[in-house]
């Protein structure tokens, strides 16, 4: 598209003009009139333009070079990703003849920055030494043989790796009951720009769910990301943390910048839980085992028949009946009852009884020969 009516046709008058007639121009554009003479590499610090008191910038959210349809300009990386305070350098260049010259416009924070330097050649390189702004737009602009100029615009991520990253639980500290829901918080402090930042929640070693933000704000902001859990038992002891990763794209640094939160281990309370079954086998001569689990461990007291027992380590048939389990745990006093059947003599009873019977038909048969 070849817009006119920009500041740049009048540069262009003023340029034309200028190599021409030696007309003096000093008085005409002050920003302007140090460029007469295009170099070819510009040098400029973003840290000295002046700030800006006006409204926040509007953003043109999401990356990708906006080519305008014809223009032939092209830039080099087509999408600038920086560190905030680090430097960076693109090449705006024009592949064909019929364009004179060669300029960069820099917008920030909605003001226009004349930004002075503009090339007859083919390229056109800015520079900056320290990225000191979160919010700036520009665009590369070639003027035409024809009038007119046609531009295109750079995207610029300047971004900053949170400063910490600390996990915790919304409104609790310390152990959690089995069952209940609890919100585990990853909080990113001072990141830019945050929409690309993907928050993991781990258990250990496996990833529990991934989070992004969906705000387009670039200045740095503290952020807290949720993910709810319920906790069991099996949860006991495990280790949660969190991991945000700054995701710059393909133009971005080759290890995207990752900050991982401290651990956070939890203790989940339980129980007391019967591990046996309520009705409960024993063979003859085996140990009549029967655990109760919890965390905090729980007190387990034996009876039978209303008196206080210990669980026979060699059952015999006389072991069989009704127990009850007298446990305290974290929830207070809980009774189990177990009933116990005494199966005879080490599990090969029934075995030997087949072989009996087998024993029998055959003297049977015999017999009847
Ligand atoms: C800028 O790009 C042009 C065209 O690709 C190339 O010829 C030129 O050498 C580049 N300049 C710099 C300083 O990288
Ligand atoms: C549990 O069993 C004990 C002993 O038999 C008894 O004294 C107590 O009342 C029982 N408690 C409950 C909650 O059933």
């Amino acid at each position: 598209m070849f817009a006119s009516a920009r500041p740049i046709t009048l540069l262009l008058l003023l340029h034309l003009l200028g190599s021409v007639t030696s007309l003096s121009i000093h008085t005409a554009a002050p920003p302007i009139q140090s460029q007469v003479s295009p170099p070819s590499h510009v040098q400029s610090d973003v840290s000295s333009f002046p700030s800006s008191v006006s409204d926040p910038p509007s953003i043109s959210s999401g990356g990708g070079s906006a080519t305008t349809a014809g223009c032939p300009l092209t830039t080099s990386p087509s999408t600038v990703v920086v560190r905030f305070d680090d430097p960076f350098t693109v090449n705006c260049s024009v592949p064909v003849t019929g364009f004179p010259l060669l300029g960069w416009e820099i917008k920030l924070e909605k003001e226009l920055m004349p930004n002075p330097d503009t090339t007859q050649g083919r390229f056109l390189v800015w520079s900056v030494d320290r990225m000191t702004k979160w919010s700036i737009e520009p665009s590369c602009y070639a003027l035409s043989e024809q009038g007119g100029q046609c531009h295109i615009e750079l995207p610029v991520i300047v971004y900053k790796p949170p400063d910490f990253v600390a996990i915790s639980i919304a409104d609790h500290s310390g152990p959690m009951l089995e069952g209940r829901v609890y919100t585990l918080q990853c909080e990113a402090q001072d990141v830019a720009p945050v929409g690309r930042l993907l928050v993991t929640f781990y258990k250990g070693p496996s990833a529990l769910r991934q989070q992004q933000s969906i705000d387009t704000v670039k200045e740095p902001v503290t952020k807290v990301f949720t993910m709810d859990i319920i906790p069991s038992k099996e949860d006991n002891g495990a280790e949660y943390w969190c991991e945000a990763k700054l995701e710059l794209g393909p133009d971005g640094p080759q290890h995207p910048p990752v900050v991982t939160s401290q651990k956070l281990k939890a203790t989940i309370l339980f129980g007391p839980n019967l591990v046996c079954p309520t009705k409960l086998q024993v063979r003859e001569g085996q140990s009549l085992s029967c655990e109760v689990r919890g965390n905090p461990r729980p007190s387990v007291t034996w009876f039978r028949d209303g008196r206080e027992v210990a669980l026979p380590a060699h059952s015999t048939r006389e072991h069989a009946g009704k127990y009850t389990a007298w446990t305290i745990g974290h929830l207070g006093q809980k009774n189990f009852t177990v009933e116990v059947e005494v199966l005879g003599g080490r599990g090969t009873t029934n075995f030997l009884n087949g072989y009996f019977l087998l024993g029998v038909v055959l003297i049977q048969m015999i017999t009847w020969l």
